[in-house]
């Protein structure tokens, strides 16, 4: 084990550990924000900066400071590391500047993108965002492309984050998205509009950490800040059949993978499960889901207030 200090927290990690990894072990406002990084995706993170901290003792042996701010996902701890991250003002400014880097040209659409509530770019934006832009050039806008029956994407907001991409490598086979061209010219492209049909492809909008893939039986239907999310699950031959199912009423308007406090999906979900399992029948709800990360969707203390009957909510 090596032994690494994070803004004065100590802590024993695996060798080979990420900065980022050991932050997550201590837990708390200490931990980086990861806009790229996906705990279940191999090769991901090392793409948004957003998670970059000061490593002002690199290690026992070599006690120097790192000369630049790397970033926390993608750097392996040392033994004796010593890291800073919300202790040091330098790391909160480029944070800063990362997050107006960000929004050069994701839109300003919060109040109609199904992604509020739940979308990383907002709460590093209310945490670490200026109120006004210093951006006068004009934004890429692209058209929405449909990928297939039930999945949306909409470039404009788009981060470039790869998360997607490799979901559609890891989770289905015959990937037909990828990220082309370079720069400023990068784009989500489905290979002359390639739908994905695979059974698994629905998880990519999971991974978004933005509204650019969004769910097509869900589309405006509601604000996720006015729905339920209950812990629910079915027999599936295709996936575990785990899932959270959002509820309004005794409807369910949307289904998705369980997340943990990171936003990150634990046990991926099937196509059937997520899109076409929208009847209670189909389900045995088992109680109201804890929402561990902070965001407006844990404000509403669903869990006190669930009734006895299960799928329906008393503060509806
Ligand atoms: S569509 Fe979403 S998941 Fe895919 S690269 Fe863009 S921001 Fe990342
Ligand atoms: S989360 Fe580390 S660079 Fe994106």
């Amino acid at each position: 084990m090596v032994k690494v200090k994070i803004d004065g927290f100590e802590i024993e990690v695996e060798p080979g550990s990420t900065i980022l990894q050991a932050a997550r072990k201590i837990g708390g406002d200490i931990v980086p924000p990861a806009m790229c990084y996906y705990s279940s995706l191999k090769g991901s993170g090392g793409k948004c900066r957003t998670c970059l901290v000061k490593v002002a003792k690199s290690s026992e042996k070599d006690p120097r400071p790192m000369p630049k701010l790397v970033a926390s996902c993608s750097t392996p701890v040392q033994d004796g590391m010593e890291v800073e991250n919300i202790t040091n003002p330098g790391v909160l400014e480029a944070r800063k500047a990362v997050v107006e880097f960000l929004l050069i040209n994701h839109p300003l659409d919060c109040p109609v993108c199904d992604q509020a509530g739940e979308c990383k770019l907002q709460d590093l934006a209310f945490e670490h965002g200026s109120s006004l832009t210093r951006y006068e050039e004009e934004r890429r806008t692209f058209d929405k492309i449909d990928i297939g029956p039930y999945i949306q994407l909409h470039m404009n907001r788009c981060i470039l984050c790869y998360r997607c991409v490799y979901t559609a490598d890891q989770l289905t086979d015959g990937r037909v998205h990828g990220v082309l061209n370079r720069g400023d010219a990068a784009e989500i492209g489905t290979y002359i509009e390639n739908s994905i049909e695979n059974d698994m492809s629905g998880n990519m909008i999971d991974v978004c950490p933005v509204g650019a893939l969004t769910d097509k039986t869900f589309r405006f239907k509601s604000r996720v800040w006015f729905l339920n999310p209950m812990d629910a699950h079915r027999d599936c031959d295709c996936c575990s059949g785990k899932a959270t199912v959002w509820m309004f009423g005794n409807e369910i308007y949307r289904v998705t993978a369980r997340k943990d406090e990171y936003g990150e999906v634990a046990e991926f979900i099937c196509n059937t499960c997520r899109f076409e399992k929208k009847d209670t029948a189909d389900w045995v709800i088992e109680g109201p889901r804890h929402i561990e990360r902070t965001s407006v969707i844990s404000q509403n203390h669903y869990e006190k207030t669930a009734g006895d009957v299960p799928g329906t909510m008393q503060d509806n």
